[in-house]
């Protein structure tokens, strides 16, 4: 039977890796949920390659996984398939989002191999100290303080651990590169990194140099391309549709008022709304740092 552990953090950052304003509350951002399991879903494929790359270098022997920042849980519940004999503690400072996670994981079955902390993980993770494998997906930049978000995440690993980062370079891109829609894409992504840059500015960091000085030697670093092109699985269109609305509402004011005609046109039921396009092409550049605490 999966369990909570509750402690009486209020997290006072933002929850997601969009533009919204901060949460005191730990709810969910509106429509998050939906894009994080919207893009685990499309981007299935590509995840499982992923943790089988961390399978590699993790080896046979992992017990007990952390996913830091879980969210939704679509990094829990991808190495709960990737390593058939681990148990995995998901943490998020949202305790709604952990709720979710214990409803999923009873449903499918998995309930006594998920438990969930509730933590600001950007303080350490308390209680935990054996994780053979630490995951951290879109989760890192959300914290306040890298360098002691990384001693905890040290001291919550075995020696000889391994921890997984994973980071988004900014917002997926949908239309067609060449043309309005490719510049009109640009623009926005250059206006999001600025409101990214002043309410969170660890995104985009140098990860390898930071887990590097926090005594976590960086032994694999990639960054790969995404790509999902017609005939596109389904979702595509409504995942297009949640990313441009979100990105519409954070954009007020940061781009000029043909931009914001222009997404309003994206998501609004006329002939360019993106939910029933054919010529959406999906993409989202991940970057990766396989790092190990010595042995
Ligand atoms: C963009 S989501 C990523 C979710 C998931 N890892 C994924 O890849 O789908 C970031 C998550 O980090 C959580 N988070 C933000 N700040 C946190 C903190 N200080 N401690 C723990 N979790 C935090 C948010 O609540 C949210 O669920």
């Amino acid at each position: 039977m999966a369990h909570a552990h509750r402690d009486q953090h209020s997290p006072t950052h933002p929850h997601d890796g969009s533009a919204h304003h901060a949460h005191d509350s730990g709810a969910i951002p509106d429509g998050l949920p939906e894009i994080l399991d919207l893009d685990a879903a499309l981007f299935a494929p590509h995840l499982t390659a992923l943790t089988g790359r961390v399978a590699c270098l993790a080896g046979d022997d992992v017990r007990h996984i952390v996913d830091l920042g879980a969210g939704t849980g679509t990094g829990t519940f991808a190495l709960l398939e990737q390593f058939p004999a681990a148990r995995v503690t998901a943490v998020d400072s949202s305790p709604a989002m952990l709720e979710h996670i214990v409803t999923v994981a009873r449903e499918r079955g998995l309930g006594d191999r998920v438990r969930t902390l509730e933590a600001d993980a950007g303080a350490g993770l308390p209680g935990v100290t054996d994780a053979d494998l630490v995951w951290a997906s879109a989760s890192l930049h959300h914290l306040d303080d890298p360098a002691t978000a990384l001693a905890g995440i040290r001291a919550a690993l075995r020696p000889g651990g391994l921890l997984a980062v994973a980071e988004v370079d900014g917002m997926p891109t949908f239309l067609p590169e060449d043309g309005e829609s490719g510049a009109l894409e640009a623009r926005c992504r250059t206006a999001l990194d600025g409101l990214h840059a002043e309410r969170l500015p660890h995104r985009g960091a140098d990860w390898g140099a930071l887990l590097t000085a926090a005594g976590l030697p960086v032994e694999q670093e990639r960054a790969e391309r995404w790509e999902l092109r017609a005939p596109l699985p389904e979702g595509a269109g409504r995942y297009a549709y949640l990313v441009f609305e979100r990105v519409r509402g954070s954009l007020e004011g940061r781009v000029g008022p043909e931009d914001l005609a222009a997404l309003d046109r994206l998501v609004d039921g006329g002939p360019e709304d993106v939910r029933h396009r054919g010529d959406l092409v999906v993409r989202s550049t991940r970057e990766t740092w396989m790092a190990r605490r010595p042995a």
